[in-house]
């Protein structure tokens, strides 16, 4: 799960890819580096580091050439460092590749390449494709069809952005990871995201599932890797400014996207969902699969669903849904991923299709993968989000789960109460000095505040490292009561709705053993049992959610930067996983 952009025109090429590996940083971030085509060859320059760290050390922009790629890593096959840093070059060093994804042949092939004598200096599956394109090359095929043959011999998943000494082209291909043709005026790109090429154009290709271009300054050609033929393609237009993927005077991305919400959910709950509405009408079974923050909007999904319209429908964590569903014909899957790049959510969908069954997904990237396995597609329209942790994607999420599940209903109170929620900013940041020296937070609601509660645990765990558990008010008598002691914190999520009162219940069993209650309330008989309590608007009891997971976003947030941590990039977690 890496970044890629590689950049081919009439400007300094060196600058142009620095600044967009910047935006793709969020992707991985243990090492980076760069390789530009110069008038000595090709020169790279790469270390373990952040891309501000490695690209000042390095001085990335002394490197003159118009052509060129970069590469942000994030590791999977061998330690973060300067030799396994991308990208990788052949022997010659006049081949050099970045590579996303994960080359499960990489030891055979790699064996069969050191026996003709190739040497490696990194411990990289990726490395092996250079060398891999030089071995074709020798055998007298051009730059394009030795980087064919190459590919149709790698199994597993690829983005791979290939440049080679003189040429001024940019070769690029995918296979289950993404990778996105920008078309500029005399200069083209190729990256892992739109966000990166924004600044230069707003027209784009997403390649297709095992497709590769070639980039010139005047154009581009697109190729079927299967058979080499050339592919017609339409490129799209797409409306986001550069300054949506800006910090915009904001210290993190994470803070500036929390306050997005309120602005994005009006465009989410614009969103025309009638197609996917007839969708859902027709069928049968309904199952929703997702991973991390859009498996809690995926479970909102069925709670309401089960809750209001007495529909019942599964919600599966996407990468175990080929081990425990069934889908048929008569199913409808809703994939929800604010990517649309998951490779868990990707695998659990091939193997619903495999099975007949119909794809609806719900996603906030244009072009996807998940929307070429779709047969509809419904769009967050949340702009960019760059923080690791979601935020706005999952207020939009819940936005959509509502239109779809309750057509005819008007949430255009929704922005209102997110913006309520951004008021108890000051509140939660002393909070937030509460809690930000536990060891352990807990989380309880019951109904709808379960999946929100969910939510506010993996927000906590991911960002501040502290770890968090959520779980349904019923269950702390179950096992958890045991871990409260003195001081424990408990955030409490009970607003006035059927459960309240048995809420208050499990309120005064942590308080008897001396649990530390931070409670989210609109109700004076919950504020008076709790340690702190944060007020909620008194709105409808269906959309509390919305109400709720503002201020444990924001807590969240506070917690980790009281504890130093850079919440927009917590250590191990990457923001498109691209791997199973
Ligand atoms: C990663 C991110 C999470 C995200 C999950 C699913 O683990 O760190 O924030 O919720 O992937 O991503 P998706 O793009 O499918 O919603």
């Amino acid at each position: 799960m890496c970044g890629i952009i590689g950049y081919v025109g009439g400007r300094k090429a060196s600058e142009i890819l620095y600044k967009g590996i910047r935006t793709l940083e969020y992707r991985g971030y243990d090492s980076v580096g760069m390789a530009i085509d110069t008038q000595k060859g090709i020169e790279v320059r790469k270390d373990k580091g952040s891309v501000d760290e490695v690209a000042a050390a390095m001085q990335f922009t002394s490197m003159d050439g118009s052509v060129g790629v970069s590469h942000s890593r994030w590791a999977t096959h061998g330690v973060p460092c300067k030799e396994n840093a991308h990208p990788h070059t052949d022997c010659t060093g006049k081949i050099a590749i970045v590579h996303n994804g994960v080359i499960e042949n990489y030891q055979e092939l790699g064996e069969a390449l050191a026996k003709k004598g190739h040497k490696f200096s990194s411990e990289t599956d990726s490395e092996i494709f250079a060398h891999m394109v030089e071995d074709e090359k020798k055998q007298g095929k051009d730059t394009f069809h030795a980087f064919l043959a190459s590919l149709n011999k790698l199994k597993g998943s690829f983005a791979i952005a290939l440049l080679a000494e003189g040429e001024r082209r940019i070769y690029a291909a995918r296979k289950n990871s993404p990778l996105v043709i920008g078309l500029g005026k005399g200069e083209n790109f190729a990256a892992s995201d739109m966000t990166a090429m924004l600044e230069h154009t707003k027209d784009f290709v997403p390649l297709g599932e095992m497709e590769c271009a070639v980039l010139e300054p005047g154009g581009v050609k697109f190729y079927s890797l299967l058979d080499g033929k050339e592919l017609k393609k339409t490129p799209m237009h797409v409306d986001w400014s550069p300054e949506m993927a800006e910090k915009g005077g904001y210290a993190h991305f994470m803070l500036k996207e929390i306050y997005d919400q309120k602005h994005f959910v009006y465009e989410s709950l614009a969103t025309d969902v009638s197609a996917a509405n007839a969708l859902i009408s027709k069928s049968r079974d309904i199952h929703i699969t997702a991973c991390g923050t859009s498996y809690h909007a995926a479970l909102m999904f069925k709670y309401l669903s089960s809750k209001y319209l007495g529909k019942t429908c599964d919600a599966v964590i996407a990468s175990e849904y080929p081990f425990i569903a069934s889908p048929d014909k008569d199913t409808l899957v809703i994939a929800i991923s604010q990517s649309g790049e998951t490779a868990d959510t990707m695998k659990a969908l091939e193997f619903a299709k495999e099975k007949g069954a119909k794809i609806l997904a719900l996603t906030n990237v244009v072009g996807s993968s998940i929307t070429r396995v779709a047969d509809e597609v419904v769009y967050l329209n949340s702009g960019p989000e760059v923080s690791v942790a979601a935020t706005k994607t999952f207020t939009s999420q819940l936005a959509v789960v509502y239109k779809l599940l309750f057509p005819g209903n008007d949430f255009s109170e929704i922005p209102k109460i997110i913006a309520d929620s951004l008021q108890k900013e000051v509140e939660i940041k002393k909070i937030a000095e509460m809690i930000k020296g536990k060891q352990d937070v807990f989380f309880i609601g019951r109904g709808l505040s379960v999946p929100i509660a969910m939510e506010g645990a993996l927000k906590l765990k991911e960002i501040s490292y502290i770890h968090a558990e959520a779980y349904p008010g019923g269950e702390l008598k179950h096992g958890p009561l045991s871990l409260i002691t003195e001081g424990v914190p408990v955030i409490a999520l009970a607003p006035s709705d059927d459960s309240v009162y048995k809420m208050l219940g499990n309120i005064r069993e942590v308080r008897a053993r001396g649990g530390f209650v931070i409670s989210l309330n609109n109700s004076s008989e919950i504020e008076k049992e709790s340690n702190v309590s944060i007020k909620l608007s008194s709105v409808d009891p269906m959309l509390h959610p919305f109400a709720m997971v503002v201020p444990l976003q924001l807590l969240a947030y506070y917690v980790s930067v009281a504890r130093g941590i850079n919440p927009d990039r917590p250590r191990n977690l990457a923001k498109s996983v691209t791997v199973e």
